[in-house]
């Protein structure tokens, strides 16, 4: 997979960063010296190619995704986090994901399939990406971040999300802000504070 690795510590926390529809690699860079400048950085990009733009997965139309495509993307992405967990030497137990919309749906769905495949997640505006029974989450804590406005992830989909993740028994808050899809810098802040908040 094309991807970048920093490294800036031994035995801390790394981040995964998985960018938006139309992202690359090195799109989440700001947000992941925003929130934890210490924390090493494995970035991502996507592998499937709709219309020349990155994406994490397969899908059939806006917002209906090809769940098959889903399925194997999450379980190659999840292994390629254990051989980079390898390969260069970082703490596999403090895998945080970032995520944005495309990025945060396979976050979400990595959690939904691997429960211990990451520790914590942010999820920029994230959809649900699979409706299955879920693992016991109790060791994991998610931030999801939403728009009221939200014309391509709906407040709804983050609502019932956040109820999902609960019920699983995750350690999940939910941000809500008026605005669309975009990332602000209002949301970057408030999930800074989420994130050294423990
Ligand atoms: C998706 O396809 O993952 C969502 O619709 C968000 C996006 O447009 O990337």
């Amino acid at each position: 997979m094309i991807h970048i690795f920093k490294q800036k510590n031994d035995q801390g926390k790394t981040l995964l960063l998985l960018h938006g529809t139309g992202g690359d690699e090195r799109d989440l860079f700001p947000l992941a010296d925003l929130i934890d400048p210490a924390a090493n950085i494995l970035s991502v990009r996507g592998q499937v190619i709709e219309n020349g733009s990155n994406r994490f997965f397969r899908r059939l139309a806006e917002g209906v995704f090809d769940m098959e495509d889903l399925g194997f993307r999450t379980k190659r992405l999840k292994e390629f986090v254990d051989w980079a967990a390898d390969h260069y030497h970082f703490n596999r137990n403090q895998v945080i994901a970032i995520g944005y919309s495309n990025g945060a749906n396979i976050a979400g769905s990595i959690l939904c399939h691997y429960p211990d495949a990451l520790s914590e997640a942010i999820l920029f505006h994230p959809m649900v990406p699979i409706r299955k029974d879920m693992p016991d989450l109790s060791n994991v804590r998610v931030l999801i971040v939403a728009g009221r406005n939200d014309p391509i992830c709906p407040p709804q989909q983050a609502q019932e999300l956040y109820e999902i993740l609960s019920s699983a028994d995750a350690d999940v808050s939910i941000h809500w802000q008026p605005g669309g899809h975009r990332i602000t810098m209002e949301e970057v802040i408030e999930a800074k504070a989420w994130y050294e908040k423990k």
